[in-house]
């Protein structure tokens, strides 16, 4: 099948009907990589996690969409719901874009508990008839029994003294203050990147602007941040968000990064101090706009989810007309210096039949354990029963370097954001706990010391794997644990 041009039209077409997209959908359930317990669009186009929250026993995850094919065009906030984190189910549209404020899209934001349902804060994205974008921070209110209902108002438009580039709502209440913040990702009028502080003693009006936020040492650090947030994990403030067009050592040719700087935040004087540098989430080739879960009580970790794709980037699966989906959630903690990943400790629970390794073949959907023995450690996954090509994995003990090449796959894509991924482990290797899904890997390094996340488009002769002798190694098939119902 052949890549699909877009028009402005197609890619801005109003969804009026489910009908519309029901043999969009019934072509691509199903088809070979589609996943089975990662969360994926519907139909069409899958971006950020959005509006991630718990109440009443439930997980709300929401995703940005664009129903209509593999394109970014008119974004919708798709809906899913879990109550254990793992087992997803599709709840269908949450947020469209039909008012004046978000005519060309519900672009990205986040949740919190109002008093008489979860408010979910978003950007309303507005053209002008010329093009020209304006930037609404919007409110939609979600009650327990299912119901929406948009604010018909924004909260606040764009500030005019940065760029047309505002948006991604991120909203915080602080208790000490008693005051709400609105955090929002901006571009300075000469084009760097920052976060401008909104604040209000109300969730649903009485917003003001209170500043910029300062973050010393990183006034000059790419020009746009998408999707930023301030949490506080481990007892420790996280300025987590995404540089646009930065170039970081190990990351190839791309130039979009989701990562965090650990360090101070005070309200008082909208300051962040970091304590150290910054670092990118995941170490992989497929990992943007990641999002805290709120409301979390008891823990002293957050839940965080990726998209499992990057911005400006071309997919196997968009000449199937689908591209996208989330990584798994996550327990994030903060060990040391740095933040650490782990799957969440319930996903035992999908384990399947044991997989005896000498059989040499990889399930499409597993979880491989790798315990290492010491030195060098070689891994190939996805590789040919001959052991050629495949995904390869190389350790090296004398500098604790991870390096990921993807370049022996057959299906390469993306190959203009480079093919390699590299890291530097604090201590030796160990251990590695390794997902695979349908075209998605996720390798967690030494419990959670760094993760790279990754799509994956394996042939049908691609599902062997060779591994160095110096390691033991365990595989379980998985069970499927989301659900694709058609819910629009
Ligand atoms: C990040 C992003 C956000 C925006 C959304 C639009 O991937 O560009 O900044 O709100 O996607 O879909």
């Amino acid at each position: 099948m052949a890549k699909k041009e877009w028009t402005k039209e197609e890619r801005y077409r109003v969804l009026k009907d489910p009908e519309e997209i029901r043999d969009l959908y019934e072509r691509i359930t199903g088809t070979d990589y589609r996943q089975t317990y990662h969360i994926q669009p519907v139909t069409g186009l899958l971006n950020d996690p959005n509006g991630f929250v718990h109440h009443n026993g439930k997980w709300h995850l929401f995703y940005q969409w664009c129903p209509w094919g593999a394109v970014h065009g008119l974004k919708y906030w798709y809906h899913t719901v879990s109550t254990d984190l793992i087992h997803w189910e599709n709840a269908g549209v949450c947020i469209k874009p039909d008012t004046e404020y978000d005519n060309k899209g519900a672009y990205s934001g986040s949740a919190l508990l109002g008093k008489d349902a979860i408010c979910l804060f978003y950007t309303g994205n507005h053209r002008d008839p010329d093009w020209t974008r304006k930037s609404y921070t919007c409110i939609v209110k979600l009650y327990d029994d299912g119901r929406k209902a948009k604010l018909p108002w924004p909260l606040f438009g764009p500030h005019p003294d940065y760029t047309e580039h505002q948006r991604d709502p991120k909203i915080i209440y602080n208790e000490a203050q008693d005051t709400y913040y609105i955090i929002i990702g901006a571009q300075t009028k000469d084009k760097r990147g920052c976060v401008i502080l909104y604040k209000s003693r109300n969730l649903l009006d009485g917003w003001e602007f209170a500043g910029e936020l300062k973050v010393p040492g990183f006034e000059n650090f790419g020009d746009m941040w998408e999707c930023p947030s301030i949490e506080r994990i481990s007892g420790r403030d996280v300025l987590i968000f995404c540089p646009q067009h930065l170039h970081l050592a190990g990351r190839g040719e791309n130039t979009n990064h989701s990562g965090y700087i650990l360090g101070t935040m005070d309200w008082d004087h909208l300051t962040f101090t970091p304590s150290g540098n910054f670092h990118v989430l995941d170490f992989g080739f497929d990992s943007y706009a990641a999002e805290c879960a709120a409301n979390i009580e008891d823990r002293d970790y957050a839940v965080v989810v990726a998209w499992m794709g990057l911005p400006d980037s071309a997919y196997p699966t968009d000449e199937e007309e689908w591209q996208g989906c989330l990584t798994m959630p996550r327990e994030l903690t903060v060990r040391g210096r740095r933040l650490v990943q782990k799957p969440l400790a319930d996903l035992v629970a999908l384990r399947g039949e044991e997989i005896d390794p000498s059989m040499k073949v990889l399930p499409r959907a597993c979880e491989v354990e790798i315990l290492s023995r010491g030195g060098d450690l070689d891994l190939k996954l996805f590789a040919r029963q001959d052991g050629s090509g495949g995904l390869s994995i190389h350790y090296d003990d004398e500098d604790k370097f991870v390096t990921v090449d993807r370049s022996g796959v057959e299906k390469r894509f993306n190959t203009q954001m480079g093919e390699i991924r590299e890291h530097a482990l604090e201590n030796r290797l160990s251990h590695l706990r390794i997902y695979i899904d349908r075209s998605s890997v996720e390798i967690f390094v030494n419990n959670g010391d760094a993760v790279f996340s990754s799509r994956i488009f394996p042939t049908a002769e691609e599902n062997s794997f060779v591994l160095s002798p110096n390691a033991s190694m365990r595989i379980w098939k998985l069970e499927r644990a989301v659900k694709e119902d058609f819910v629009i």
